[in-house]
């Protein structure tokens, strides 16, 4: 089935290649076959035994539903909750900042797609608190919804951190949502977490943070010149990076596809497709310090104008084949096998 997935995954790159300057919603389109096909092949995964939700909650802002905010929703859930609970987010603009806390894990977050079920909110300056959905709690899912930093950025600069989401519990996954922002979009943060489908937008820094990560079939959609990437280890032996695989990657003016966060970032590119726009050098490095040598950045099967790695950085990494399978399969982001065991 992993195989069926890579095929239509493959084949669906390969039509949003051609003409890759398409807008947002589009995109979302081009992807209604798709879910259609990946329902029917998680109805598979569901009779194979996947854990299943008890319960849900629904959350709509003309009173129809059991609250009128996604966060009255979360609190509603008890500290030490242990089963699947739904909290279903019918359309609308919800304008809040949404704070899962550790203490509530098994939500599972739906809206109605992510042109039509938004969390906005305008925060910045706060890394660790500026983010308009936080998320802390493990098991964790979202699915078909936007998270929207609507910070208006002093045009020319400096630009300050405005986080759409802060991702920061150990098994975390995001389905078909949609991230917007500038600067520091999406933070992800700490442990093991799986992005499919999902629209990330920004141009600094975009996507950063300590996390295990893979994102399947995503958009990295840059806005402005900068950096897509800024990973950082925890410490050299830690298992962690960001694995990107199957992705598009759009860029409206000359940008990097990252720089080293600390001396042990890892990034892996895996059959993505990168446009013109993309710096020939591909990397950057931080200042002086922390020291390229130790990185692990690598692009192996990519494609696309960007794509050519005849000029790039001579700390570019070229991994053994057994080294690429470690970062290119699923169990990259944990050998247990989490991501199947969802509801
Ligand atoms: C949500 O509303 C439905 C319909 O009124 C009700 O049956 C259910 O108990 C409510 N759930 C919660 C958690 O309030
Ligand atoms: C809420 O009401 C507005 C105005 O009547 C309507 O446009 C919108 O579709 C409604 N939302 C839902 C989720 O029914
Ligand atoms: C690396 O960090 C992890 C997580 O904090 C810790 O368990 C481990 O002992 C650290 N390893 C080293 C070599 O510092
Ligand atoms: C990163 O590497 C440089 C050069 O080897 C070293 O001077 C620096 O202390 C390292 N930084 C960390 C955080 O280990």
């Amino acid at each position: 089935m992993a195989l069926a997935i890579g095929v239509i995954a493959f084949a669906k790159n390969y039509l949003l290649y051609i003409p890759y300057v398409r807008n947002r919603i589009i995109f979302t389109m081009q992807f209604q076959l798709l879910f259609i096909l990946l329902f029917v092949l998680s109805s598979c995964i569901c009779i194979a035994g996947a854990a299943s939700i008890t319960k849900t909650i629904v959350v709509d802002q003309n009173w129809s539903g059991n609250f009128t905010t996604i966060q009255a929703a979360v609190n509603s859930i008890p500290d030490g909750n242990q089963q699947w609970i739904q909290i279903f987010v019918k359309r609308g603009v919800y304008r809040e900042k949404v704070n899962i806390p550790m203490s509530k894990s098994f939500i599972v977050l739906q809206g109605e797609g992510p042109t039509k079920t938004s969390i906005e909110w305008d925060d910045n300056g706060d890394t660790m608190n500026c983010a308009t959905f936080i998320v802390n709690a493990n098991d964790f899912i979202a699915r078909d919804i936007a998270f929207v930093n609507s910070f208006k950025q002093p045009s020319g600069g400096p630009y300050v951190v405005a986080e759409a989401a802060l991702v920061g519990g150990d098994r975390n996954s995001f389905y078909r949502c949609s991230f917007f922002g500038y600067q520091d979009t999406l933070c992800d943060y700490h442990g093991r977490h799986f992005y499919e489908e999902c629209w990330i937008e920004g141009a600094i820094d975009f996507i950063f943070g300590f996390a295990q990560s893979m994102y399947l079939n995503c958009v990295l959609n840059s806005v402005g010149q900068g950096w897509l990437i800024a990973n950082a280890k925890v410490n050299e032996s830690f298992a962690s990076g960001f694995v990107f695989k199957y992705c598009t990657i759009r860029a409206s003016t000359k940008t990097y596809l990252g720089r080293p966060w600390n001396n042990w970032s890892t990034v892996v590119f895996y059959n993505t497709f990168m446009p013109s726009n993309i710096e020939p050098q591909g990397w950057d490095t931080w200042g002086t310090s922390p020291n390229p040598y130790q990185t692990t950045f690598a692009e192996e099967n990519c494609l696309g104008p960007g794509s050519d790695k005849s000029k790039r950085v001579s700390w570019l990494k070229y991994p053994s084949k057994e080294q690429l399978s470690n970062f290119i399969q699923i169990k990259f982001i944990g050998p247990d096998n989490w991501l199947s065991q969802r509801p």
